[in-house]
């Protein structure tokens, strides 16, 4: 009799603690909601739960010091205890006004798998940073060549200022990224249009989100230069595009040097080539593709106008465009102005696949466009941060190419 009721006590803690630490559905209380795609949801917003993950947020910062987090599917973190939305969570409330956590970065992955995509509008407190989805799925777009992308891009290098201009937000709340941790890496983005997730053993079943990939005319590996060479200005002028624009940019380790996961585009738990970094790789490509990349960052580091505290105004941009309406157009120019210096910064962004003569527009006074990069030339002359002195007003912009000028003295 004694165990029999120990047995019924201990059931029933189970089942109480079930109900304050995961989410239940309000009509069947044995049937956990899955929100998070693995089966449950912790219930967050209960005041017990939300003290646990405040303390342990708290802990990782005092004792580790952890600089920030990124909230993975962060939205379930805004549903109530029976998974609806929350307008304003506590937790979120909470995580923004703590004074440990308010000196670190705080940043949501703005969507889950129950369907609740708030990028732009996770509630934040003027304090919370989100994951751009928008960005990524439209840059995508755009440097893969679809039709009808120019305005959207203008929008995306601007910093985003339709999602993010809003009471105190800044850029640097929008996290620009081409690429994450889930999902295709920059290689293999232009590599593959289909997933190739055979290793995972799920049949192919795996994966989510989005699929704005293109493969440059060959899927997966392949010798043919021609292809190769595509593929290696497509990766460039993703880069290009993420180092000059407005907002805190995220690049995916490993992309810096080209790395492959063969197609797999759910790479979790693979001990293996797959998802090993490859430092051989890195070693060989060190002159070519990774100085690429990181001169560019660098540039990023030194043109302060690139990463500006407001978003790009009438005043800090000429459009070199005067048919925004046209669809079919996949070409966009523009200039970025230095207000300090003269020191203008000249782009243009070519997804057609047949070259464009640009116009080059005057260069302020006293100065001259250098240009620093067109990725259609090889390495070295792709990134060159001195710069090379232009000669004419015009310049012709290869097949999906991208260039950048600098005006100097
Ligand atoms: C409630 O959920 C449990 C667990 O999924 C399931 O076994 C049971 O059949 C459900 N009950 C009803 C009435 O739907
Ligand atoms: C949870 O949902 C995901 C889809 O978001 C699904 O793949 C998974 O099988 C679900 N898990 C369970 C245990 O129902
Ligand atoms: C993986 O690729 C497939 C297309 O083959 C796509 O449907 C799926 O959404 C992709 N998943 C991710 C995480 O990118
Ligand atoms: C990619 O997604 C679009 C829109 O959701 C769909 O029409 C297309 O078939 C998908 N392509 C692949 C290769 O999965
Ligand atoms: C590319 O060339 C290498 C070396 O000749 C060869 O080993 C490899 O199988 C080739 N790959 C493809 C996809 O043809």
């Amino acid at each position: 009799m004694k165990q029999m009721m120990l047995i019924l006590m201990l059931l029933l803690s189970v089942a109480s603690t079930t109900r304050v630490y995961y989410m239940l559905d309000p009509k069947n209380n044995s049937q956990l909601l899955n929100f998070s795609g693995c089966g449950n949801t912790l219930n967050c917003n209960h005041p017990v739960v939300m003290e646990l993950v405040l303390d342990s947020l708290r802990h990782w910062v005092k004792e580790y010091h952890i600089d920030g987090f990124r909230f993975d599917l962060a939205s379930v973190l805004c549903r109530g205890p029976d998974g609806s939305p929350l307008d304003a969570p506590p937790l979120i409330r909470e995580i923004a006004k703590d004074s440990v956590l308010s000196r670190c970065k705080i940043i949501a992955e703005p969507w889950d798998c129950g369907g609740l995509y708030l990028v732009g509008r996770f509630p934040n407190w003027d304090r919370w940073a989100e994951w751009n989805g928008k960005y990524r799925d439209d840059l995508r777009r755009f440097i893969k060549g679809d039709p009808g992308m120019k305005g959207v891009l203008a929008t995306r290098v601007s910093g985003s200022a339709d999602l993010y201009q809003v009471n105190q937000r800044k850029p640097h709340h929008g996290v620009n990224f081409i690429i994450a941790h889930d999902g295709f890496t920059l290689c293999d983005l232009v590599s593959y249009n289909l997933k190739h997730n055979d290793a995972n053993g799920e049949g192919g079943r795996d994966g989510c989100n989005d699929n704005f990939s293109w493969n440059c005319g060959v899927e997966g590996e392949t010798n043919d230069s021609n292809v190769l060479a595509l593929r290696s200005r497509q990766m460039k002028n993703f880069h290009v595009a993420l180092m000059i624009s407005q907002g805190t940019p995220m690049m995916l380790m490993g992309d810096e040097y080209g790395h492959t996961r063969y197609g797999n585009n759910n790479s979790y738990g693979h001990d293996t080539c797959i998802n090993n970094f490859q430092w051989g790789q890195l070693a060989e490509r060190r002159y070519g593709h990774f100085r690429f990349f990181s001169e560019m960052i660098k540039f990023r580091q030194n043109h302060p106008i690139l990463k500006r505290d407001r978003f790009l105004s009438k005043n800090d941009v000429t459009w070199h465009e005067d048919c925004w309406d046209n669809l079919e157009s996949k070409f966009l120019a523009f200039t970025i102005h230095d207000h300090n210096s003269g020191g203008d910064i000249y782009l243009a962004f070519n997804a057609h696949d047949y070259s464009v003569d640009a116009v080059i527009p005057p260069a302020p006074q006293q100065k001259h466009w250098n240009r620093v990069v067109d990725t259609n030339l090889e390495s070295p002359n792709d990134i060159a941060p001195e710069g090379v002195p232009l000669t004419g007003s015009g310049y012709r912009i290869a097949p999906f190419s991208s260039i950048l000028l600098k005006a100097s003295p």
